[in-house]
């Protein structure tokens, strides 16, 4: 049985204090939601308080990026032990929006990805088709890419400790849901991916999120699919009553 995720991603809303507020706001309805992962992804700025705010329930706070290094000249970096020592317990690595606008690549996925492990963080790693890529019929080839020049580079150890996420990016922000028929043949390739690489049993415990204008309205009918394990979720994650809503999905 895999635990449903509720992963919140915040993206570059919301300070310190309307974090905590939003966390004070969720509370009641994640102490009821015992068959739930709940994760919030807040800014930098935002994930002391957020943490603090969450502190001794079953929320947990993750962080939108990292760095690979553990210290160094790296300015406006931020390494995984500096989010463990705050009370992080989770990472956003790969989404999208860092491949298309901060260079991101499947090469620095991976090290990042391997940080995040190092220092006992849960990543959660993205990948995802663009419309172009869809449209030439594409998906399934920059899936797999994706997948092994990402995650695919782990141990079978490693593999099993991180959570993953199919975003196709047209679907991201746009109101443009994939349908449950065409996200949950993505999320089935991406599992038959993970048995040929880690083997059966590694691949039916991951879990593989969904993202992509995910809203209380949608969810019910993807959380259905065989291989959607829960959601990625960004404009439907801001307000307290809407994720709550998708929290009791
Ligand atoms: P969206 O974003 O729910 O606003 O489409 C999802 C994401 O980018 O993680």
């Amino acid at each position: 049985m895999r635990l449903p995720v509720i992963a919140g991603n915040w993206k570059m809303h919301k300070t310190a204090s309307e974090a905590a507020a939003f966390v004070d706001a969720l509370r009641p309805t994640a102490e009821r939601a015992l068959n739930r992962e709940i994760i919030i992804a807040a800014a930098f700025p935002a994930l002391a308080s957020a943490v603090r705010a969450a502190d001794g329930t079953n929320i947990r706070i993750s962080a939108q990026n990292l760095h690979w290094e553990s210290q160094g000249a790296y300015t406006g970096e931020v390494s995984a032990g500096m989010l463990t020592a705050i009370g992080c317990t989770h990472v956003i690595i790969g989404h999208s929006e860092r491949r298309q606008y901060f260079g991101e690549t499947d090469g620095t996925v991976h090290l990042r990805t391997l940080a995040a492990l190092e220092s006992g963080l849960t990543p959660i790693v993205c990948v995802g088709e663009t419309l172009d890529q869809r449209e030439a019929g594409h998906t399934e080839t920059v899936l797999r890419e994706q997948f092994t020049a990402g995650v695919g580079q782990l141990e079978t150890v490693q593999f099993e400790q991180l959570i993953l996420a199919y975003e196709p990016v047209w679907a991201i922000g746009t109101g443009r849901t994939a349908t449950p028929e065409i996200a949950e043949a993505s999320h089935k390739l991406l599992r038959s991916l993970a048995v040929g690489r880690f083997g059966a049993s590694a691949a039916a415990a991951v879990r593989i999120l969904y993202g992509g204008s995910v809203k209380p309205s949608n969810f019910g009918e993807l959380l259905t699919c065989e291989n959607i394990d829960g959601g990625l979720v960004g404009g439907a994650s801001l307000d307290p009553d809407s994720f709550a809503a998708l929290v009791r999905t």
